[in-house]
This record gives C-alpha cells, structure tokens and sequence, in this order.
C-alpha cells in the first residue's frame, strides 16, 4: 500500500511539472519566433522552423531528460493497433507534393535519410548533434545533386515510454531544423506504456505520426513540423526508385525477440506483408523499376550483447517471401545501439541487412560496455534458415545515421559519422548493391 500511495504522489507531482514546463516552453517559443515553416512543404505540410534557432538541450531539466527513464514499465507484447485505411499504403507525392516528386524522377535517383534509437534521454548531445548533422546534410542541396527527400526513423523515436510529453524535447526540438517530411515505424520504446501515466500503447506515436491530415499539435509547442499522415504503424511508403514497407515489431526489450505476428497480435500484419509483397512482385513482372525495402526496429541479426537477434520473426519474414517470389533488396533495423551491416546470401540474392541504432540514444553499445571486445567482420556463418550470413562492418561507439541513395540500377549506401563536440561528420562504410533481375550484388571499396 505504501508503495501505491508513493506512485499516485509521483505521478501527480509529473503531472504538475509538465504543466509548468509546456508554458515555460510557450512562452520560450513565443521569444523565438519560432512560427511557420519552411522546407519543400505541400499539402498543408510544414517541416523546419523559418528562423534556424541554436540547440538548446542544456536548458531541459533533469525530468526532462531523465523522461521517466527510472520507471519499470512491462516489456510485454500488446494487440495491434489497426490501421487508418486498408491497406495502409502511402505516396510520397502526398506529401512532398508532385512538383518535388517530379523533380526526383527527372534526377533519375532518390537520396533518403534513414537511423533509429534517437531519443536523448539522459545526454542529449548525442541526439542533437545527429539531428544538426541530418539538416546540415541538405543545405544548399536540390534533389537533382543529392538532396534527402525525407529521413525514415527506424523507431524508439521516444524514451522511455513514447509518452507525448516528450516529443517537444525528443523528437519536435531536435529535427526543427531538418526541412523534409520524417516518416516512421515505432520501436518498443514507443509502445511500451509507463504504468503511471493514463496512456495506451503507441498513443503518442499515433498522433504525431498517424494523422488524418498534417496538424500542429500542441506536442511542437509551437514548432513549425505538422504531424505525419501515415496510414498507420505498418505501411507501406511508395516514392520513385523505391518502395519502403515498414513494420511494427512490438515492444519486446533486450531479452526477448521482436514480435510482427503472434497469438497476441494476430495474422493482420504478416497478412499485410504478405499482401503487399505479391503486389510488389506482379509490379516488378508488369515492367515497373523499383528497390524494395524493409523496415523493423528489432533486427534480425545482431551482435549486441545488450540486444538480442529475432530469428522467429526472420523466419515469418521468409515464408512471405517465399510465398511471394520476392526478397526485399534491403532490410533497415535500429534497437541495438550500434552500426552493423551484414550480407545475407538468398540464393544468387545479396542482401544488405543494416542494424542502424545510433540516432542519438545516449548509452552506445561501446560507451555502454567499454571493455567489450569487437566481433569479427568478415566472417560467414549460416543463420537458422541455412543462409549464409557475413558481418561486414560494425561500430559501436559512434552516433551518425546512414544516407541512401537509390537510382533504377543500384543503391548506394553510406554511413556517416557525427562527432559529438565537434560536430564534424566522417565516413565510416561505404557500400553499393547492384540490383539485377537474376540476382543482386553487393560491393564495397
Ligand atoms: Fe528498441
């Protein structure tokens, strides 16, 4: 009993504190001049602030930070939450508008932005210094040389609990700058629900991210980004050159697998998959040129001592391949605190599997375990489905994200590093994968 009375006490003492904290924020914004915005907006879309503002993290408090990071919310798997449509498919053009798109076609190629495991709970220089990095990365630039049409976050957008208190500091503070839509799938962080708060699993994913139409909602405090109007938490996004189908792997933490289908969640999402892979594939034979991509928080494979792989999910993955005599040309995971790019050989198919969860999450793998001793790279195994897997490259200790740029005949991948004092940004792995109809390559310089 003594315990219980404890938590409601701290829970109306957080709630007492957000409140102050979101009209000093107001009035802070109001100072600013934040309002309106910038980027190639469209559609009643809005993505940077008009007026570049300085980061200005130090000032969070320490609840800010700590963004109740020392609760113990259950790791345990929930139902699905459905989607808007059926099915959850978007276009880019919906919201970069078709003259961008355009643009895009005429310059024969797409450059995106993709990390995950952002959230800067703790030290946010981390995660600043990466969201610094990414909207530097398209100043001065056109989509004809190289400009990133958008950033895919790979999940774990907010610690500890996705809760919507903590997305003017995670995720509407950060990206003010970045002048381009940010699309998402929600990691477990951002399902996982605080037992001390009245909020259902992925609430403050949905309405940041999963809006009938772009909004301004009170979260941005006054920042100039609208809402996300994905169709739901797995979707698929169509822009040119490529196809991105995003899935939700629940919210399993470090000792358990990532989840799409189980007895819990049930068939909707692999039957989603496997509907969206035949459609894939009758494109592909109808003549039409496009990478495929997929995107899950947990990762298939990884060596992270603090995160496990998700074979059983790897296998559900397959079987829908299998079924629809189709591979993705690339899958794209965070939730382990590092870079790692591994090859999976699928029959005469190499395929890229990128664990990218070095967005900004303060504890690294390597800062985290500073003793830990390094796997080897180079190295083949054979995973439980009897392909042979190779390590290529792994980075523990540094935050960045990766920029991809995809062209009718080849996606070419690079890994680009964020110093955090100094803000220098440097190139750590470089990689193409050539897309051929009997089979892909992969190469690196
Ligand atoms: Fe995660």
């Amino acid at each position: 009993m003594a315990k219980k009375s404890a938590r409601v006490k701290k829970a109306a003492k957080a709630k007492k504190t957000a409140k102050s904290k979101k009209v000093a924020k107001a009035k802070k914004t109001a100072k600013g001049g934040a309002g309106g915005g910038v980027g190639t907006a469209a559609n009643g879309f809005a993505f940077a602030n008009i007026k570049k503002s300085p980061d200005n993290f130090t000032s969070f408090s320490k609840d800010e930070t700590l963004a109740d990071s020392r609760v113990h919310g259950p790791p345990n798997i929930r139902p699905l939450r459905g989607p808007r449509k059926n099915p959850p498919v978007m276009a880019l053009d919906e919201v970069l508008g078709n003259t961008a798109v355009q643009q895009i076609q005429t310059a024969r190629s797409i450059t995106i932005h993709t990390v995950g495991d952002s959230g800067g709970i703790k030290e946010p220089a981390g995660q600043f210094a990466v969201a610094d990095a990414l909207a530097a990365d398209l100043v001065g630039k056109t989509y004809a040389n190289g400009r990133a049409a958008f950033f895919y976050h790979l999940g774990d957008v907010v610690y500890y609990f996705g809760q919507e208190r903590y997305y003017y500091d995670q995720f509407y503070d950060p990206y003010r700058d970045y002048e381009g839509p940010i699309f998402a799938i929600p990691g477990n962080h951002d399902g996982m629900t605080s037992p001390s708060l009245d909020e259902k699993s992925l609430d403050g994913f949905w309405n940041n991210f999963c809006s009938d139409v772009p909004r301004n909602n009170p979260d941005a405090q006054g920042f100039a980004r609208t809402t996300m109007t994905q169709p739901g938490i797995y979707f698929t996004l169509n822009a040119p050159f490529v196809k991105v189908i995003g899935l939700y792997s629940n919210c399993s933490e470090s000792d358990a697998e990532g989840v799409i289908s189980d007895n819990i969640t049930g068939p909707a999402q692999l039957n989603f998959l496997k509907q969206q892979l035949t459609e894939a594939a009758k494109d592909r034979d109808d003549g039409k040129q496009f990478a495929l991509l997929l995107a899950v928080h947990h990762p298939a494979y990884t060596t992270s001592e603090d995160h496990m792989p998700s074979p059983t999910m790897l296998k559900q993955i397959d079987a829908a391949c299998k079924a629809a005599k189709i591979y993705p040309d690339m899958v794209l995971s965070g939730h382990a605190h590092l870079y790692e790019r591994y090859t999976r050989f699928v029959d005469a198919n190499q395929i890229p599997f990128l664990v990218a969860g070095c967005g900004g999450f303060y504890n690294l793998a390597g800062i985290k375990n500073p003793n830990l001793v390094p796997p080897t790279t180079g190295k083949t195994d054979t995973d439980e489905e009897g392909y042979k897997v190779r390590l290529e490259k792994y980075y523990n200790r540094i935050f960045g994200f990766l920029r991809l740029t995809i062209s009718a005949t080849q996606i070419t991948g690079e890994f680009i590093g964020v110093d955090v004092p100094t803000r220098k940004v440097s190139s750590h792995d470089k990689f193409t994968v050539n897309l051929r109809k009997n089979g892909n390559t992969v190469s690196s310089p």
